[in-house]
């Protein structure tokens, strides 16, 4: 009897000894499957991820700031043609359309954007397209009546009234251009420089945001300073973006615009985007695409 008992406690010693194994074994196998379910989110590199079809190139483009959807396919193929191009540049080729040569790829200018309106050389105004404008005091001009539109010229008399305070002279030496202003001026320069050169410095008509009336050319009252070199200038680049306006053409983005540095041509955004361009170094181009346009 004695010895039947001792083999039954012995039995069931082995059996919780067994129970404890497999429960301590199971939950061990289950901590090891944690990392991996998580994969699937935020791939490891000791781990390869689960999905295995997204492709690295797509996530480092979808990780970026301006990526937007709708170009998905077009960053994709200009990345794999330019593998040395990085993700951020891609992105912002493609949403300034730098994958089509300039003038080849015709879009509408927005007429309903207002004041954040685009021109540039892939937006086109139409050629009877006028904007609403005012005649601009004698004193803000070097000759002749000139116009703008109205919000940008209230803003562009509060600066150059502030930028007196400081000593700095201003005034606008060419603002709003009609289509034909444009046309004329433009072939003047393809007569002397030719299509190629012209192309740099001068836009076609109906390419100009001058014609929007929200553009102004300004200088010094000393026309041979280089401007961008001038305290006049200078100052400029510091103060615009407080009275809503942008450098528009600068140096390092001539790729972008399509036109040489311009230090003396300003355009009317807003104060509000006039921040943002000038605290994110971007030009309007890459701006709209990702904030208005969209
Ligand atoms: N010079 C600028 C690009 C224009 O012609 O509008
Ligand atoms: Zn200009």
């Amino acid at each position: 009897m004695k010895r039947r008992r001792k083999k039954l406690i012995l039995i069931i010693v082995i059996l919780l000894a067994l129970s404890i194994i497999c429960f301590s074994s199971v939950i061990y196998l289950n901590k090891r499957k944690e990392p991996n379910d998580n994969m699937n989110n935020n791939p490891t590199k000791d781990n390869e991820p689960i999905n295995k079809d997204i492709d690295p190139l797509e996530i480092a483009l979808r990780n970026e700031k301006y990526f937007l959807e709708k170009n998905l396919s077009r960053y994709l193929s200009y990345a794999k043609e330019n593998p040395d191009i990085d993700a951020k540049e891609v992105i912002t080729r493609i949403n300034t359309n730098l994958d089509y040569a300039f003038y080849t790829h015709d879009i509408d200018s927005n007429l309903d954007d207002g004041l954040l309106i685009i021109v540039n050389k892939y937006h086109k105004l139409p050629s009877d397209y006028e904007p609403e404008l005012v005649e601009m005091d004698s004193k803000y001009v070097n000759w002749g009546t000139r116009y703008m539109h109205p919000t940008a010229y209230e803003h562009l008399v509060e600066m150059i009234e502030d930028a007196k305070e400081d000593g700095i002279k201003l005034f606008s030496v060419s603002p709003y251009r009609s289509y034909k202003t444009q046309e004329d001026t433009y072939n003047g320069y393809v007569a002397k420089d030719g299509v190629e050169k012209t192309d740099t410095y001068s836009a076609r008509p109906g390419y100009s945001e001058h014609q929007t009336g929200l553009a102004v050319d300004l200088n010094t009252t000393d026309e041979n300073a280089h401007f961008e070199d001038s305290k006049e200038g200078i100052w400029l680049k510091e103060n615009a973006y407080k009275y809503g306006f942008i450098l528009r053409y600068p140096e390092d983005k001539v790729y972008i615009t399509g036109y040489i540095f311009e230090p003396w041509h300003y355009r009317y955004v807003g104060t509000e985007v006039a921040k943002y361009i000038n605290e994110n170094q971007i030009t309007f181009d890459e701006y709209y695409a990702f904030f208005i346009e969209k």
